[in-house]
Order: structure tokens, then C-alpha cells, then sequence
């Protein structure tokens, strides 16, 4: 498959906890080795493949950065070089650490360049032993009692993730794709971003992510770094759409930000969120199974010692979510409950031995070697073992002959991300048409739907399983392989890298397009002698959100003093209009700014007063429409925890910001399309969405109506508006070209431009104020000492 290359991106730049290689010292020689696990499976044969496919340049130099070890650091170029030829089998790779690149032994065209990332042991312990492995692996595998939750693994996994962004800092450029892996470098996108804003940042997580459920119940600062360290990310990519899924009801219900179903807006930054099933290199497994004469021979020497006998084959890592101990008991289950099968199968379990340093996998291996030899000494005969346990790796050509020779691979982690097994293992049946029989809670399950599908826990249903599989026809073997090996033929590695590949240039495009235009200091400046230089302004300040800060209590959103004084001083100068708009209330707005030399219009436009004059409405003030709706406003309320309904004159406003952000907003959703249902048919009354809030109000008024009024009853040259709601893009729009408009937030408007934080409202007001100072100053020296004009 050839990689179309997007024309954004230079150089690929990997960035995962594990290189792809370790150097094995062996007698005293040093031999390199590829490291166990289906991240590097997949990264390593992408980047094999991608140059074999003849692509174009990105791929010929994959930027591997990583976790140094010792032994790998001692080993130069040179020596990396010279180990070319090495005949250790699972080797694919040689490295090159900091000297200079060194080319690919099976694919002359790729370099390597590994840049390690030194971490000394004891952060690596409490970062990878301690926060990986021992925290965020068993909670993000539903094993939440084993997940220890201890402060100093949390520190630590900062500081590590903090070493990794050091290290790119010195050698990204900005158009490498930084593609950052799994689940050691969550906060690692956030800090890539902080330092370089415009850098393309890709992440994939190659393990679960759990329901909120089970992700909440990490500590609130360790979950909301997390997320937000994830979000500094372009492109998030989970193997399955239901992990997409839990990460964005996280995001919602945790961080409050409003997500759709496949993307999140964060900082103003449009990110996309998805599902993308990694696959593996299925021709390279295939076409070993079809033709290759070492698998043939590593086939001979296990069908040698099978005499005849069936073979259910598993190979997994060293790991309790793999589900290791319940599939030999259910195996010892199916022995004791299928009788007729006893000497006629023999159960051959590779487990890889992996983070055995780690107590917790220690304990296991010690489990599993006990409860093999428990059942090997209860059923072994003469002439027969029932299980052949191998505590090892395998080398590629092993692999695929165990593949391909067994009538079953049975596959049954309690939680797996994906599990390339299971797709290596469909791939390699070439010859004995075995059966696959795969957990359901792993994510490929979801893809190999063929597979005899089987709970993890359950012995009888994999006993059961085993026995369906062993008396299955040829013909329904066939159908079931065939159909499972046309879709991962299909969807395979390189797919799955286009496809992100492509996934994160489109994010980018979209990102253009969504571009904001921020407030610079240059563009505040100009607006500052623009106001100087008008003679007549009009200024209008939207309430919530804009002139005071939003509170999850709209009662207790008042105006404090320095505010109440900035308005005063902002409107003694005769020549400014200030007009305060906002969807307030008549009478809020009257007992706070009733008194000042400014205009206020309350709900939305419905009333107006001029300083120093009577309230005006402006609307038909029929009350009878609420008898209708508001038995629904209740409704909703009584079933949204925290939601409240907010009576005025001219509407009435359901607010949900107190809600779980998931729940409100689902409500929310569905009160709108109620509403408008019922008053699809009469021209009356017309549905708002503002700022987690829906307003069910009278139609022939809002806020644009009425500013654009204002303007035209007088004469300005300096038209001002600023506000951050929804709603406040009705002014936006309304008023004339000229007119300077801003919205708070780095969101999408129709505003000319966009001001960060509602913090810096205070300061343009009292930018304002001084220049105000200086205009009346000028007045005053444009006047002579009797008052008249010189
Ligand atoms: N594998 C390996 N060494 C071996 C046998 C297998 O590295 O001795 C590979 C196997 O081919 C597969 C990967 O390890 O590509 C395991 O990936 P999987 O997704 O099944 O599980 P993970 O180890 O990532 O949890
Ligand atoms: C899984 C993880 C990888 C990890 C691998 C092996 O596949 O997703 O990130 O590298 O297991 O585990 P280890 O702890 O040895 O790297």
C-alpha cells in the first residue's frame, strides 16, 4: 500500500515510552533485540512497510523518541552499525542513539533515529513502575482495586512527561507531525502545545479508555491534567468508537467543554476525537504462513511433537488483563467436562515475559506456573500433557508457525485495547483453518464479529467454546476465516496510519477555518485612537460574562464597586453613548446601574430606558403563552439535577449550568426540540440558545434589533460592542461595518475579533477612561479662560 504522503508534514517524529529496540547482552556479547508489545508491533512495521511500499520521503526517516536505557546509551553507531548482520532472530531494526543515523537491515531505505530521553531510575520507578503500571494500567483495564492512587507517582509522571517535552523542545521543527503514544505521555501533547501553539500534534492511546465511571475515580487534578494534557493534542485516536466515546463524556462531565460526537473545542482550538482500529501488516503475516521455508520448518518441528493430536495456541504478554489464569481453568474445565477429548488436545501457552520486575506480575507467573503443573499432574498420561506452558518470546517465524499450525487460538484477556494477536493469528490460517475464539472485551471484538465471542470469565462458555471450534465443519471454518481475513487484509496497519495521517491534516485545514482572530496589543492600540479620534462613540457592554465574571448562581453575579465606578467615569464624558445590554431583567438593571449616565436594555431588547427616563417596552405584553410552557420548564427541571427556571417579563429561561455538563446539556437538547415543536406553527414566541441557558421568548425583539435601533436614532463614528454569549452575536451582526465588535473567548463569531479572557474587559474599559482624560483635556485647551471656543 502506498502512503500518500500529506504535503504538510516533513518528517514524522514517533514519541512513545518504549523504543522499538533494546540491546540484550548475551554471553558477554551485545545483540539487539525488538522490544515485546503491539505498540512497537505496529510502529515497527509501519515504518519497515512504508519504505518497501517505495513511499515518499516522510517515512524513510522515522524520529523515534524514547526512554533511553543504560545499555543502549553505551552502544555507539558504529557498533549498531556493525551489528547489521546480526542472525538473533527478533531483530528487525538496528539503531542509531545519537551519532548519526544507521540504515534498516531489511529495508536498506528507512534510518532509524532514536532519540533517547534519560530518566533517571529513581523517577522511572515511581513514573513508569509506579503511575503506568500501577496506577493508570489496572484502572484503565477495570481493575480499580489494584490501581494504588499515591501522590508521588503522580509528580513523578509530571516530571518524566516534562523530560520528554524537554527533549522535543530542542529538536521539533514546525512541520513535523509529532505522533505521541499511549498511556505514559497523557500530559505530553499539553506541554508540546504550550510551547509550540501552531505545532501538529497527533495522539493515540493504545489501551482502553474506561467509562467515566472508573475514569473519575482518579483524583480530581490527576484525571483534569490528564484530559487536559490529551487535549493539547490535534487528533485523539482510540482504537474503538465506544473508548472514544468514555473520553469525551469525560471531557464534558469533568472539564465542562461541549463536545460533539466526534470533536471537542478546547482553548479555541478545534480537536478531533476518534475511533481508528489499528490492523497489523496482514500480507507480511499471510504471505510468511503461504510461502516462507523457516516457517514451513518451524511447522514440521511442532507437528512432529503433536502426533496427530488437535492444538489450542494462545501467546500473550505477562498480564492479568490478559485473563491468563481463568483460560487455563477453563481449559481444565473444558478437559473435565468434554472427557472424550482427553489425550486428543494438547493446550500450548506462550506467555511473554514482560514488566516482570513488577511484584504483581511476579505474584501471577508464580500462579500460572502452580496451576499448570496442578493440572499437568492431574491428567498428564505416558504419552500425553495436556498443557505445554512456555514462558518466552517467540521469533517471527515461531509465531507465525504456531499460527498457522493450531485448530484454535483462544484468546480471552479480561480487557485488551485491541489485541493484534487475534487479527495475527486470522491472518496465518492458511493451511489448518483453525477457529478463533476471542474474548468480547477485547477491542478487537468488535471488528472480528466472527470469532466464537466469548466472556473472559465465564469457564463454561470457553469450555464450550473449545468444543464448538474442534467439531466445527471445514466448510464453516472457511466462511468464518475468510470473511474475518478480507477485513483485516483490508483494514491494515498502513490504513490505519493513513487514516490518521489524513485525519490530522484535516483537523488542521478545519483549524484554519475556525481560525479566531485574537486582540493583539496592536490592534487594542489602534482601537484606542480610533476612540480618541471619534466624536461622537456609542459603547455597548454586555452583562454576564463580559462586564462581571459568569456565577453558577445568577443572583449573586452583582456588579462590585470598581466596576459601578468604571461605567461612571466611562460615561461623564458627554460624547460616549454607554449602553448596557444584556438579557437581564428590568429590574436587576435597575437597582444596580438605575442611576448611572448610561442606557440599559434588559431582556434581550424587550425594555430600554435613557439615562435619567422611564422604562420603555417594546414588546406585545401578553402573559398568557406562559400558562403553556411553564408546566414544561418544570418538567425538565425536576429531572435535571441542578437546573433552574428564570421568569421575566417577556420569556422564560431554562438554565443548566449548575447540571452535570453531560446531563444538562442531553436535557437542554431535548427541552429545545420540545418547545419548538409546539411553537413551530405560530410566529409568536421564538426558542434562544445562550450560555447554558434556553430562553422561550416573544419574537419581534433582540439584542441586535435593539442596538442596531440605537444607532440609528443617532449619529456616531466610534461604534464599540463587546459581550460573549450567543445572544450578543445578534449585535454583532446588526450593527454597521464599521463597527468594532468582540467577543469574549476563543470561540467562533461574527465578531471582528476576539479578546482571551472576560479578566481583560476591565482593562480596554479603563483604556477607555484615560483616553477620555485626555480628550476632555484637549477640550479644555481648546477652550479660552471666559469659555468660549478658540
Ligand atoms: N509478539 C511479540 N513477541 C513474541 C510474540 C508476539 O512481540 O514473542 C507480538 C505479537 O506479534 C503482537 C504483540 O506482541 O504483535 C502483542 O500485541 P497485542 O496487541 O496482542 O497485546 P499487547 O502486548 O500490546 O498488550
Ligand atoms: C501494551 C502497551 C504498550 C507497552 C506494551 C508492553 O501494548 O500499550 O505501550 O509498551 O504493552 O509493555 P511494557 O510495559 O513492557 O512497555
Amino acid at each position: 500500500m502506498r502512503i500518500i504522503t500529506p504535503s504538510r508534514f516533513k518528517r514524522i517524529v514517533i514519541v512513545s515510552y518504549r523504543l522499538p529496540f533494546s540491546i540484550v547482552v548475551k554471553g558477554g556479547k551485545k545483540t539487539i533485540r525488538r522490544n515485546q508489545g503491539g505498540l512497537v508491533s505496529a510502529i515497527a512495521a509501519l515504518s519497515e512497510k512504508m519504505t518497501d511500499a517505495g513511499s515518499t520521503e516522510l517515512f524513510k526517516k522515522i524520529v523515534w523518541v524514547g526512554k533511553s536505557s543504560k545499555k543502549l546509551q553505551t552502544v555507539n553507531a558504529r557498533r549498531i552499525a556493525s551489528a547489521k548482520g546480526l542472525s538473533d532472530k527478533p531483530v528487525s531494526g538496528v539503531a542509531n542513539i545519537s551519532n548519526g543515523p544507521v540504515s534498516h537491515p531489511y529495508a536498506e531505505n528507512t534510518i532509524y533515529q532514536l532519540v533517547p530521553v534519560a530518566i533517571k531510575r529513581s523517577i522511572d520507578e515511581k513514573y513508569y513502575g509506579g503511575f503506568c503500571n500501577d496506577c493508570i494500567w489496572p484502572l484503565f483495564h477495570y481493575f480499580p482495586s489494584l490501581a494504588v492512587h499515591d501522590e508521588s507517582y503522580f509528580e513523578n509522571y509530571i516530571h518524566a512527561n516534562k523530560l520528554f517535552a524537554e527533549k522535543l523542545k530542542t529538536m521539533v521543527r514546525p512541520d513535523d507531525f509529532i505522533w505521541v503514544h499511549d498511556y505514559h505521555l497523557f500530559l505530553l501533547p499539553g506541554f508540546i502545545r504550550e510551547a509550540f501553539p501552531a505545532a501538529t500534534i497527533g495522539f493515540f492511546l493504545h489501551i482502553p479508555f474506561p467509562s467515566f465511571e472508573i475514569f473519575r475515580i482518579m483524583p480530581k487534578h490527576w484525571r483534569n491534567s490528564i484530559l487536559r494534557g490529551m487535549l493539547g493534542a490535534d487528533l485523539i485516536g482510540f482504537h474503538t468508537n465506544d473508548y472514544s466515546q468514555y473520553f469525551l463524556r469525560s471531557v464534558s462531565r469533568l472539564l465542562g467543554l461541549e463536545t460533539t460526537m466526534n470533536s471537542v473545542t478546547a482553548d479555541g482550538r478545534f480537536v478531533k476525537v476518534d475511533a481508528f482500529p489499528i490492523g497489523i501488516d496482514y500480507d507480511k503475516f499471510n504471505g510468511a504462513a503461504m510461502n516462507s521455508r523457516e516457517v514451513k520448518e518451524e511447522e514440521q518441528k511442532i507437528l512432529s511433537t503433536l502426533q496427530n493430536k488437535k492444538l489450542i495456541f494462545s501467546v500473550d504478554r505477562l498480564d492479568y488483563t490478559k485473563g491468563l489464569v481463568n483460560r487455563i481453568e477453563a481449559f481444565e474445565y473444558f478437559l473435565e467436562t468434554h472427557p472424550q477429548w482427553m489425550e486428543k488436545i494438547v493446550f500450548n501457552m506462550v506467555v511473554i515475559p514482560s514488566r516482570d520486575s513488577i511484584p504483581q506480575y511476579r505474584n501471577m507467573k508464580r500462579e500460572i506456573e502452580a496451576i499448570v503443573g496442578k493440572i499437568n499432574g492431574k491428567y498428564a498420561t505416558m504419552a500425553w500433557r495436556p498443557i505445554i506452558y512456555q514462558y518466552k518470546s517467540l521469533s517471527f517465524n515461531e509465531l507465525v508457525a504456531h499460527y498457522n499450525v493450531s485448530h484454535v487460538g483462544l484468546i480471552t484477556p479480561i480487557r485488551d485495547g485491541m489485541n493484534l494477536v487475534a487479527k495475527e493469528y486470522v491472518a496465518c490460517q492458511v493451511t489448518g483453518k483453525g477457529v478463533l475464539i476471542l474474548s468480547e472485551m477485547a477491542g478487537a471484538s468488535s471488528e472480528l464479529s466472527e470469532a466464537i465471542l466469548i466472556n473472559p470469565t465465564n469457564k463454561q462458555e470457553i469450555a464450550t467454546a473449545i468444543n464448538k471450534a474442534l467439531t466445527m465443519s471445514l466448510i464453516h471454518r472457511t466462511v468464518l476465516l475468510t470473511r474475518m481475513q478480507k477485513h483485516i487484509k483490508n483494514y491494515t496497519v498502513f490504513s490505519w496510519a493513513k487514516e490518521i495521517l489524513a485525519g490530522v491534516e484535516a483537523v488542521k485545514k478545519e483549524q484554519e477555518i475556525r481560525r479566531v482572530n485574537i486582540m493583539t496589543p496592536a490592534i487594542e492600540s489602534a482601537i484606542m485612537t480610533k476612540f480618541t479620534n471619534a466624536s461622537r462613540r456609542a459603547i455597548f457592554l454586555d452583562y454576564d460574562g463580559t462586564l462581571v465574571p459568569f456565577s453558577n448562581i445568577p443572583e449573586l453575579a452583582t456588579p462590585d464597586t470598581p466596576t459601578i465606578k468604571q461605567l461612571k467615569a466611562l460615561a461623564i464624558n458627554p460624547t460616549n453613548s454607554v449602553v448596557l445590554i444584556s438579557g437581564r431583567d428590568k429590574n436587576f438593571l435597575e437597582e444596580w446601574f438605575g442611576t448611572l449616565n448610561i442606557h440599559l436594555i434588559a431582556e434581550h431588547g424587550a425594555f430600554q430606558k435613557s439615562p435619567g427616563g422611564d422604562w420603555l417596552c417594546n414588546i406585545d405584553p401578553d402573559q398568557s403563552w406562559k400558562s403553556t410552557f411553564a408546566p414544561i420548564f418544570q418538567r425538565y427541571t425536576d429531572h435535571c439535577n441542578g437546573s433552574f427556571i428564570e421568569e421575566k417579563f417577556s420569556s422564560l429561561a431554562w438554565h443548566y449550568r449548575n447540571s452535570p455538563a453531560e446531563t444538562g446539556q442531553l436535557y437542554a437538547k431535548e427541552l429545545k426540540e420540545e418547545i419548538r415543536a409546539l411553537v413551530a406553527h405560530e410566529n409568536k414566541l421564538h426558542v434562544l440558545e445562550g450560555n447554558m441557558v434556553i430562553e422561550l421568548k416573544k419574537t419581534g425583539y433582540d439584542k441586535g434589533i435593539a442596538a442596531l435601533k440605537f444607532v440609528s436614532d443617532h449619529i456616531f463614528d466610534f461604534i464599540f460592542a463587546i459581550g460573549d454569549d450567543r445572544t450578543d452575536e445578534d449585535i454583532f451582526r446588526s450593527l454597521p461595518p464599521n463597527a468594532i465588535t468582540i467577543k469574549i473567548g476563543i470561540t467562533s463569531s461574527i465578531a471582528k475579533y476576539n479578546l482571551a479572557t472576560q479578566n481583560d474587559v476591565s482593562r480596554i474599559i479603563e483604556r477607555f477612561i484615560e483616553k477620555n482624560h485626555s480628550i476632555s483635556e484637549k477640550s479644555r485647551q481648546n477652550v479660552s479662560p471666559d469659555g468660549t471656543a478658540r
